[in-house]
Formats: C-alpha cells, sequence, structure tokens
C-alpha cells in the first residue's frame, strides 16, 4: 500500500516551497500523494499553482479581505478538520511558519496523524521577529515526529531544543524551485524576451534596485522609514527602483501613498516567480524583509540588505551575501548607496550554497518511503554538478 501522504499550504512562498516536493511525490511509487491548499493567499497562491501546474484535491479559500490571525487560524482548523476527517491521510507535510502551517498542524496532531515540518528549524530567539512565525514554527515543531531542517545549524536548533522527533537536513526546497526556473529562463531566449518586455520602463543604463517587503512587525512606522529611505534613494538619481508590492493592504495603501508619484521608482503588483526570478537576475541589489529571497540571492549571486534587526538565516549573513540593515531610513539609504558605490553588484553564483543544492525534495520523499539517502552538507555539496539540474552551469552565460 502507498503511503497516503496529504501536503498543505496556503501562501505565495509555501507554495513556491512546496512545489518540486509535490512533482516529486507525485512521482513516487511508494507514494499517494494528495494536496490541499487553504487559500490563506488567492491570487498570489494561484500564481505559484498555475506555473508548477498543481491542480489541488482540496481548496478552502479561506482568505478575506485584511484578515484577522485569530479569524484565520479559527476559519483553517475548522475546514481542515473536515478534510483532515475525509481523506484520513497516513502524514501531512506543512512547510515553514504561517498561520496555514500551524493550524494545520495542530488540526492533524488532534486527529493523532503524522506530522512532517518541511523548513524545520530556524530561529532567531526572539517571539516578537518576525512576528507570528517565530511562535508558529516552534510549535509546529513541537508537534511534528519528521522535522526536515534546511541546514545544519537549523537542525542545531532543534537538537538543542529536546524535541520528540527525528530531524533530518535536506537543503531547503526553494532551491529546487529556483533551479527549476532558472533552468525553464536560461535557456529560453524566446521566454527572456517576452519576461522583459513585461517591464519595459527599465533603463538599461541604470542599476536597479529590486524591493519587496511584508513583515508584519514593520506596519506603521517600519513602512513609513522604509518609504522615506525608498524616496531619498530615487530623488538622488542614481538607482532605479522596481517594488513589486504585497497585496495586503497594509502595506499597499502606505507604499502608493507615499510612493506612488515618485520618479524612479516603478511600484507593480506581484509577479509570477517566473517573472520575479528573472526581475532578481537583473538586479543590481535587493533590499527586503523576505525571508525566501535572502535563501535565493546567494544561488543568483546577488547581494541582499535585509531591512529587519535579525534574521532565522544567519547562514548568507555569514556567507557575506546578506546584510541586516533594519528599518532605519538612514541605515537603508547610507547601505544601498554605497553598495552601488563599491559596484559588487555583480557577483557569481556561489558554487556552494548554504541553503541547498536542487536535491532537497528527493531526500525528503525518500526518507518518507524509507529509502537510503546522503543528507544535505553545504561544505561537500556543489549544485553545479548535479545532472539533474543542469541548466544554471550549462546556461549562465546566457544571460
Ligand atoms: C503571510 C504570512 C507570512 C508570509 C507571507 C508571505 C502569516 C501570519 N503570515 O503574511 O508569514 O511571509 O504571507 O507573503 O501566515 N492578500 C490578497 N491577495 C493575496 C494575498 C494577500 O488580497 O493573494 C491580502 C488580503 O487582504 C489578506 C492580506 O493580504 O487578508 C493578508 O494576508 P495574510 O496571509 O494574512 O498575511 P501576509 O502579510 O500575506
Ligand atoms: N516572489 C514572487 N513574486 C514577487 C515577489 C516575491 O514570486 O513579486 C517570490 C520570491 O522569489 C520568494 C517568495 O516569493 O521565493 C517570497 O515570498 P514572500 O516574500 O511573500 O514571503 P517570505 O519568503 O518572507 O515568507
Amino acid at each position: 500500500m502507498p503511503l497516503k501522504v496529504m501536503t498543505i499550504f496556503g501562501t505565495r512562498p509555501e507554495a513556491i516551497k512546496m512545489a518540486p516536493l509535490i512533482k516529486q511525490l507525485e512521482g513516487d511509487a511508494a507514494i499517494e500523494s494528495t494536496v490541499c491548499v487553504t487559500g490563506q493567499h488567492r491570487s498570489m497562491l494561484t500564481q505559484v499553482l498555475d506555473l508548477f501546474e498543481i491542480v489541488p484535491q482540496h481548496d478552502l479559500a479561506v482568505m478575506t479581505g485584511n484578515q484577522t490571525l485569530n479569524g484565520l487560524a479559527s476559519r483553517l482548523i475548522a475546514l481542515l478538520d473536515d478534510v483532515l476527517a475525509a481523506e484520513k491521510p497516513d502524514r501531512v507535510l506543512v512547510h515553514g511558519d504561517t498561520t496555514t502551517a500551524s493550524a494545520a498542524a495542530l488540526a492533524a496532531f488532534h486527529r493523532r496523524i503524522p506530522i512532517g515540518h518541511v523548513e524545520a528549524g530556524l530561529r532567531t530567539g526572539d517571539l516578537m521577529q518576525p512576528w507570528p512565525e517565530e511562535m508558529n514554527r516552534r510549535v509546529i515543531d513541537v508537534m511534528s515526529d519528521l522535522m526536515f531542517a534546511p541546514t545544519a545549524s537549523s537542525k542545531a536548533n532543534l537538537a538543542a531544543e529536546r524535541l520528540y522527533g527525528r530531524t533530518i537536513v535536506t537543503g531547503n526546497t526553494v532551491i529546487d524551485a529556483l533551479y527549476m526556473t532558472i533552468a525553464r529562463i536560461d535557456c529560453d531566449a524566446a521566454l527572456r524576451a517576452e519576461l522583459d518586455a513585461r517591464l519595459p520602463f527599465l533603463d538599461g543604463t541604470l542599476p536597479m534596485l529590486l524591493v519587496t517587503g511584508h513583515r508584519r512587525e514593520s506596519f506603521g512606522d517600519g513602512f513609513a522609514r522604509i518609504c522615506a529611505a525608498l524616496g531619498d534613494l530615487a530623488l538622488s538619481g542614481a538607482v532605479q527602483i522596481v517594488y513589486p508590492v504585497h497585496l495586503n493592504p497594509n502595506v499597499r495603501g502606505p507604499v502608493q501613498d507615499a510612493l506612488g508619484d515618485a520618479p524612479n521608482v516603478h511600484l507593480i503588483d506581484p509577479l509570477d516567480y517566473l517573472g520575479f526570478v528573472r526581475l532578481m537576475q537583473r538586479a543590481s541589489l535587493i533590499l527586503t524583509d523576505s525571508g525566501g529571497i535572502q535563501e535565493e540571492a546567494p544561488a543568483l549571486g546577488k547581494p541582499v540588505l535585509v531591512m529587519r534587526d535579525v534574521t532565522e538565516r544567519p547562514e548568507a549573513v555569514e556567507a557575506g551575501t546578506v546584510q541586516l540593515v533594519g528599518t532605519d531610513r538612514a541605515a537603508i539609504r547610507n547601505a544601498v548607496l554605497s553598495h552601488l558605490e563599491r559596484q559588487d553588484a555583480s557577483r557569481a553564483p556561489t558554487s556552494r550554497n548554504p541553503y541547498g543544492d536542487g536535491r532537497a525534495s528527493e531526500r525528503i520523499v525518500a526518507a518518507l518511503a524509507g529509502r537510503a539517502f546522503d543528507e544535505f552538507d553545504a561544505s561537500t555539496a556543489c549544485h553545479h554538478a548535479l545532472p539533474a539540474h543542469p541548466a544554471p552551469a550549462v546556461c549562465l552565460e546566457s544571460r
């Protein structure tokens, strides 16, 4: 009998990071794969499902405009319980740190269904940063019997907490998704031209700063300071800014009010993953508070300034790809200008990525199916050598 595995997710980053794993689950004879999307995000989730051609068996459509965390969590638990009761999976897989992930883990735990946590063990050590994600990560790991830690340091975090489950170091599935996407872009000149044509306003002679931001702990004053810094940079004329603005109204309203008329600032809707990866390739520098982008940047050779005071992803800070700049107006402005002056923006992609080698999904599925596999080891892994993902090595010169 195949193992019945239900994958549950609901937001854009979870979808990107679960997509390669779902493909791997679907292709494995030892597994019967079922996908349940909660719809915590609507259009940003659909963009990813369409791109990776994932057709969920269940779509709970929970999102409401400007939803509250408690309203969302209560809807999730009630609806997920019905799905779990009907499907009776042998195991559920949840990802990361969202309200969907923590509610799904709790709903599964209450039904005594074993939980596998993908991207387990990331910690800042501060329950309020990121909020509420640090709490979500911790409670999911308490309930999980299988914890798929992306790196050795996330495994060490879990070991220090003396949890119940088994930890396996897999690398981060975002690197699997990124390699799949880079392969498509780098080997298809017509696709590159089509993606570039979506942003006809870009000036090829001016450095490009790519910006994203959505963290709840920065709502209000934090976003006001971030926008003020972007306004300063736009006025300096040193850089053109492209900002795909998150659909959360607490982000969209203030950003549009502050920067809607600013020169050199292009506020655009969220891009699908294909378009966003292409934009990262073209960027001189990335300014973000996103978790996933901190992991993708080393593989693309892009420096990243992170608008947070702490990060649960220390590996790229140690590797020098990521610098924490907080949300102070002058600190952001000065860090961007100093990076541009040093002209260190076009680094080569790191051949040893601290976050993965493109085989995380393969390891997770092998572990679920009870097959032998080697854990991810960032000190020896070289993603360029992998036959399953030849495109980054073969096609890099085509950018
Ligand atoms: C959520 C996650 C956060 C993750 C982020 C990724 C929680 C608590 N937060 O934050 O961990 O980093 O997603 O983006 O789980 N909206 C739309 N359409 C969409 C998506 C969002 O209109 O496709 C708007 C809606 O008004 C929605 C609001 O954004 O109510 C907030 O969405 P929500 O998922 O609650 O929070 P995020 O800030 O997106
Ligand atoms: N991303 C995207 N389109 C965009 C902005 C980001 O596809 O317009 C991707 C990005 O490459 C990364 C993920 O979305 O893989 C990050 O999502 P987000 O910043 O919403 O969440 P976080 O990573 O902070 O949880």
